[in-house]
């Protein structure tokens, strides 16, 4: 089956990014050109999704005006003859249809994914977490959808981390399969130190079975008081079988401040129009040369 939905979960707070995310969505802060969150999407048209899910709360309002169409600023440009921005912006906002719903409360990242239930309906989707973003020759959820196409199975992307970071993610123990990909046997989130010998982190890219939905329903808060998609994907593993995927790529923490400031260089230097003056920039600060 055609995966043609993705989820973007976009109600939390940004209390990692405060003071920058008080007033503005920590999504719509800026590497290079483009608000972080459109780096999602375009990866998600990029893989050949349809329809765009988006779990808001109050306050998040700018992320859906970035990409709908704009007459008075179109307008304007095209009577300054700004051409190349008006065809811009109109790309924007003909990326891919966009579907809003509210997460009513705050509990957590496995809630989230459970609210879109009536839009998802009974097929597979795609999830992505706005906070990483992957630079990689193929889009990583492009990666991840061919081995769906094989397994027919639920995917989570991971990367390996060093072992004093698991407490960070959530962790996946398996058995390889084939290379760079690993059935899941347990999935645990943000494991206390000395709790797990697995380094595979699960990043922000995951396929699942609409089975996932009345599992998410049962499922307890756990993490932090949150109710965890890990916890319902670990139920989900059991029932009907799961793999990770290490996609080939790089992937950037863009909600963490040093995670963020590590895209906006990397992106940077690859930037067709500003990379060459930036990447010589950055040598000669590494130079001492300048500041
Ligand atoms: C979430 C997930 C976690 C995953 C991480 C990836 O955690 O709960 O399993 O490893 O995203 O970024 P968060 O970073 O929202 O605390």
């Amino acid at each position: 089956m055609k995966v043609r939905k993705a989820v973007i979960p976009v109600a939390g707070l940004g209390t990692r990014f405060l003071p920058a995310s008080k007033a503005i969505p920590k999504e719509m802060l800026t590497v290079v050109d483009r608000p972080t969150i459109q780096y999602i999407v375009e990866e998600a048209v990029a893989s050949g999704i349809e329809e765009i899910i988006l779990v808001t709360s109050e306050g998040k309002s700018a992320i859906e005006n970035h990409f709908d169409y704009d007459f008075e600023l179109d307008t304007v440009l095209q009577m300054k003859k700004k051409d190349k921005m008006a065809e811009e912006l109109n790309h924007i906002s003909n990326l891919i249809d966009i579907v809003s719903v509210r997460q009513k409360k705050p509990l957590g990242l496995g809630h989230a994914i459970w609210s879109t239930r009536n839009v998802v309906g009974n097929e597979p989707f795609v999830v992505l977490l706005g906070d990483d973003l992957v630079l990689s020759k193929e889009p990583c959820c492009l990666q991840m959808l061919s081995l769906f196409d094989e397994v027919h199975e639920s995917i989570v992307a991971i990367q390996r981390v060093p072992m004093d970071q698991t407490g960070q993610y959530g962790i996946v123990e398996g058995q390889q399969y084939k290379e760079r990909t690993y059935k899941v046997e347990k999935m645990i989130e943000k494991p206390a130190h000395g709790t797990t010998s697995s380094d595979m982190a699960i990043i922000g890219r995951y396929i699942l079975q609409p089975d996932i939905f009345p599992l998410l329903e049962e499922t307890e808060p756990g993490h932090g008081g949150e109710i965890q998609l890990t916890d319902a994907l670990l139920k989900l593993a059991e029932k009907r079988g799961m793999y990770a995927y290490e996609f080939e790529g790089v992937r950037f923490d863009a909600g963490d401040k040093l995670g963020y400031l590590k895209a906006i260089i990397a992106f940077g230097i690859r930037h067709p129009e500003l990379g060459d003056d930036f990447r010589k920039y950055i040598k000669d600060v590494a130079a001492g040369l300048e500041l």
